[in-house]
């Protein structure tokens, strides 16, 4: 608020400020506000404003309560898939500290937790076994603590982790058992907590686990073939269309019966989460156009156009052919409408550059998709760069991603489910202080608001993430939490951020804008 530092250092009468704020509050949620601008107001009165997390990354306590391995405790238990060599037996230890993390959650004043269910804890032998009491117990304290607390449960049934025993009895999603499997896992969920649950996601970013787990091969199950990435086994070109199906039924078998038996009764919502950064054309030729639309259509609507229109994106039918699985007219009519909302988890924009008509670094940098993306060109990033690799700061990214989700499938209700910052993990005093994130969730929301002010319908948004916790790949070298934690003692500790999202939060919104101060730094480090 520029103009209001000019006010203030003339030394304005306290009554007269506040009229002056009042007005200047009015005119600009009118006009937008200015760049750099951001008010709770922009947004509905019933938008939700949460966290989000995911089992395999908080809850630590790998083998208490009856719970049996899952396929990533299996997969960062191999010596040299982890790059700091960690695991998340303990990670942020939520299981034991649920209480405690519910309460930091109110303290922030979100009114809403994105969190997932750990299959392998509610059903430790899928549906060749009984439902777990421990597991069901864990989560149904989860929840109620939430309600107690005013915050609305966000339930993701499936956040990357599955039964380890599923992988090994039929190779998981190669198999049409997994349909049978993860609609009996959906059903003791919404039997056992849509009382209390009103939002269900079936699946968490089935983009990124089947590439990295089928064509790439650096999640597991370690699949893929040459020249994708190199594996023991696996086939690039085909596994990842057969999983996505096997998939794509086993979500819309789940939404089948939440709509025929729990829907009306529970008055919820069903839909799933994808990772959606954002592609532009590296440039102006129609080559690299068509190359950003193409990976696009690849990355999202590989699985959206699915469960929104019945049939693959026609962008990928026309490069793949008949190697894009076909869906009979049953399937079809199965599929087709599938979700109440799509949930996006933005955090970056890339540029795509042609491999199809013009020669370029890598042909298979975004699977077949014959686009190569970068976030680089002439040696200059196309925002600051971030502790992940590929991900940089560009907030238009996500008022993009949320007008094509919002044109394609005719403003269908939208969740960002995950946005956030990544900080390479430091010294406490350094992490704490973390201004940059400040900076990217504040100017991330601005453009949010934009896009709801342009007629997106949007109906919340979730910080990635409550905690620093396990991230996957990288272990604790990347730290994504408002909170801090301290991996020997567990202790957790607000950032900066943390602050400021409960200054945000509460909505009296004028001391956001001043510069953050050292001596707030120094309040929040002791
Ligand atoms: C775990 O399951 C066994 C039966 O398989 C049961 O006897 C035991 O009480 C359970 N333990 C807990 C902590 O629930
Ligand atoms: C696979 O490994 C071989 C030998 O180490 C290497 O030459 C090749 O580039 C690798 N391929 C990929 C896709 O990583
Ligand atoms: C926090 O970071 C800002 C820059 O990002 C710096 O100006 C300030 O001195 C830092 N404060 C502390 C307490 O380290």
């Amino acid at each position: 608020m520029e103009t209001a530092k000019g006010f203030i250092s003339i030394h304005l009468p306290l009554p007269l400020l506040l009229v002056w704020i009042v007005i200047a509050c009015l005119v600009e949620s009118a006009s937008g506000g200015p760049a750099g601008e951001l008010h709770r107001s922009q947004f509905p009165p019933s938008f939700l404003f949460g966290t989000a997390t995911s089992s395999f990354q908080i809850e630590g306590a790998y083998l208490q309560g009856n719970k049996s391995l899952s396929n990533w405790d299996v997969f960062s238990h191999i010596p040299g898939k982890i790059e700091d060599g960690s695991n998340a037996d303990v990670t942020d230890n939520h299981y034991n500290l649920f209480l405690e993390d519910v309460k930091l959650m109110k303290d922030l004043g979100v009114n809403a937790y994105r969190f997932s269910i750990s299959w392998s804890r509610l059903l430790p032998k899928g549906r060749f076994g009984e439902v777990n009491p421990d597991g069901v117990e864990f989560y149904s304290q989860l929840i109620d603590a939430l309600l107690e607390r005013g915050i609305t449960p966000f339930a993701t049934l499936n956040h990357y982790d599955i039964p380890q025993l599923l992988e090994d009895r039929y190779g998981s999603w190669l198999s049409t058992e997994i349909q049978l499997d993860f609609a009996f896992f959906a059903e003791t969920c919404f039997k056992e907590f849509g009382d209390r649950v009103r939002y269900w996601v079936t699946f968490n970013e089935p983009n990124v686990f089947i590439y990295d787990g089928y064509l790439i091969g650096t999640y597991p199950p370690s699949r893929c073939s040459e020249p994708f990435g190199n594996c023991t086994a696996g086939d690039s070109r085909l596994e990842p269309y057969v999983a996505t199906h096997n998939l794509l039924l086993a979500h819309a078998a789940a939404v089948n019966i939440y709509r025929k038996k729990y829907q009306e009764k529970q008055g919820g919502m069903i839909g799933i989460v994808m990772s959606a950064p954002w592609y532009e054309p590296y440039s102006d030729t129609p080559a690299d156009r068509l190359a950003a639309e193409r990976v696009n259509a690849f990355n999202f609507a590989w699985f959206v156009d699915p469960l929104v229109f019945g049939d693959y994106p026609p962008e990928m039918r026309q490069v793949l052919g008949e190697r894009l699985p076909i869906f009979t007219p049953e399937e079809k009519i199965k599929l087709a409408a599938k979700l109440d909302f799509i949930g996006i988890n933005h955090y970056t924009v890339n540029y795509a550059m042609d491999c199809m008509f013009s020669p370029c670094p890598s042909p298979y940098s975004f699977g077949e998709a014959a686009v190569y993306f970068t976030g680089e060109k002439d040696g200059v990033y196309i925002g600051d760069p971030t502790a992940m690799s590929t991900f940089f700061v560009v907030p238009r990214g996500i008022k993009e991603m949320v007008m094509y989700t919002k044109k394609r499938y005719n403003n269908m209700p939208m969740f960002i489910t995950e946005n956030g910052y990544a900080q390479a993990t430091a010294s406490k005093e350094v992490l704490l202080n973390d201004t940059k994130r400040i900076e990217y969730q504040q100017s991330y929301l601005q453009s949010l608001s934009d896009a709801i002010r342009e007629g997106a319908d949007v109906r919340g948004y979730f910080v990635w993430s409550l905690l620093d916790n396990f991230e996957w790949l990288h272990g604790y070298l990347v730290r994504f939490g408002l909170y801090y934690v301290d991996f020997n003692t567990l202790e957790r500790t607000p950032k900066l951020s943390a602050l400021w999202y409960k200054d945000f939060l509460s909505g009296t919104g004028v001391s956001l804008h001043q510069p953050v101060t050292t001596s707030k730094a120094e309040v929040m480090a002791s």
